[in-house]
């Protein structure tokens, strides 16, 4: 949706915005030549992709450094998930401030979401998932999932039962990532808006803190846009307050809320961590992941409207290797001989970035990462890796979503207690 381009001009550092309120994480202008990076569109003219340390700049976030890592890894015990050692999740908002509550045994929950706007679902969907999980597993918190379906129908042409639909099945895709029902609870928008007072009120006194002005400034939407759009980031920001889940935190407004998600949501958080304070609630910490590259190189994301760019979660072992073969943009020479003299660039490999992704064995990923280099390993050799580690992450994916029962879908979406120790 090209009309819907972050100006971002509102916030420009020194130029405050007309109504004379300024966000405090402001993201700066984009200028010419900037990589695209908005919640509708996300492109780069490099093969490498998106130049991430200069987003962290313009939107004002943290890098995750080493030492955060570091400190991930004492505060809860773990080795850190690859996506932390190989920056995956490379930007933040807070994430220290979370740690130390921790530390102080202060618990905290998380929020993450998905907009179903289609039944399928592709690998790149499942990295913010995949992460959740891990977060949940090692911290031992409660987790709530927002199924924007509200959202898809107003930005989509479907219908609203064929968003409420998608919610459903993808929330089985979601599940199928290993989640605990005895802490996690998934809810559409369209029945949970409806069905939970506490939820309204939050999203009404979200409305009522943001102009239209500066909704414009932080989305860039216009004139004619529909009045759904416009007020629809009160309902993705209404999940980052622990009051909207009073059947999980009781009476408790203050519990922290860490977010999970790609640094495409980002302007929501920061619309949403503006308001909090104004309406006495604790801002939500983030964790911001980069893109999962389409198959055809790094310049977009994978999107499952293009199916030549897309792996799906519902693809066969043999769509897997062929699309693989046929499409991942390689970073190899052309020729056997020149490959072997001169090597590779994995840092515009399709199938090197990917495996950097779901390859779990560092010094595995390390030493492909030479051999490619060197000419020792060729595009095709790189190639079966990948499909190798695919092929049985997906047949274990659907083999787990095919055990999804019904009930089980309606366990996890029924609002209800969850194990909370605060
Ligand atoms: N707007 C997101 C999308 O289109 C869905 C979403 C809602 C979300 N709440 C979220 C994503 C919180 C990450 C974190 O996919």
């Amino acid at each position: 949706m090209t009309d819907m381009r972050v100006s971002g001009q509102d916030y420009k550092a020194g130029c405050p915005p007309v109504d004379g309120e300024m966000l405090e994480d402001h993201g700066a202008a984009p200028e010419d030549g900037d990589d695209q990076v908005d919640p509708w569109s996300v492109s780069s003219s490099s093969a490498k992709g998106v130049d991430y340390d200069k987003l962290i700049v313009r939107f004002g976030s943290s890098k995750i450094d080493q030492e955060l890592v570091d400190r991930i890894a004492r505060v809860t015990g773990k080795t850190p998930h690859r996506f932390l050692r190989r920056g995956v999740f490379f930007s933040h908002r807070d994430m220290h401030q979370i740690l130390d509550a921790f530390e102080k045994q202060k618990s905290f929950y998380l929020y993450t979401g998905r907009g179903p706007s289609s039944e399928a679902m592709h690998v790149g969907h499942l990295i913010p998932f995949i992460f959740t999980k891990w977060l949940q597993d090692v911290f031992d918190v409660p987790l709530v999932i927002q199924m924007t379906d509200d959202e898809k129908y107003l930005w989509k042409d479907l219908s609203l039962d064929e968003c409420h639909r998608y919610a459903v099945e993808n929330a089985r895709d979601i599940i199928a990532c290993g989640f605990d029902v005895n802490k996690t609870f998934i809810f559409s928008d369209l029945d949970y808006m409806g069905a939970s007072p506490a939820f309204y009120r939050n999203v009404v006194k979200v409305q009522k803190h943001v102009t239209f002005n500066q909704v414009k400034g932080i989305f860039g939407f216009t004139d004619s846009d529909c009045i759904g759009k416009i007020s629809f980031p009160a309902i993705q920001a209404a999940p980052s307050f622990s009051s909207s889940f009073p059947q999980i935190f009781g009476e408790r407004t203050d519990v922290q809320c860490l977010i999970p998600c790609a640094i495409d949501q980002d302007p929501y958080f920061r619309m949403t961590r503006d308001v909090a304070p104004r309406i006495g609630y604790p801002k939500p910490a983030l964790l911001h992941s980069t893109f999962f590259p389409a198959l055809q190189g790094a310049q977009t994301k994978m999107s499952a409207s293009e199916a030549n760019s897309s792996i799906f979660l519902t693809d066969s072992a043999k769509q897997i290797k062929n699309k693989i073969n046929k499409h991942a943009f390689s970073g190899g020479k052309d020729t056997v001989e020149e490959h072997r003299k001169c090597g590779g660039n994995p840092d515009m490999d399709v199938s090197f970035m990917y495996l950097s992704f779901f390859l779990e064995d560092d010094d595995q990923l390390e030493k492909i990462r030479q051999d490619y280099s060197s000419g020792a390993l060729l595009t095709g050799e790189l190639k079966k890796c990948l499909i190798e580690t695919l092929q049985p992450m997906i047949a274990a994916h659907q083999e787990r979503r095919r055990l999804v029962t019904d009930e089980i879908v309606q366990q996890f979406m029924s609002p209800r207690k969850l194990h909370f120790n605060c």
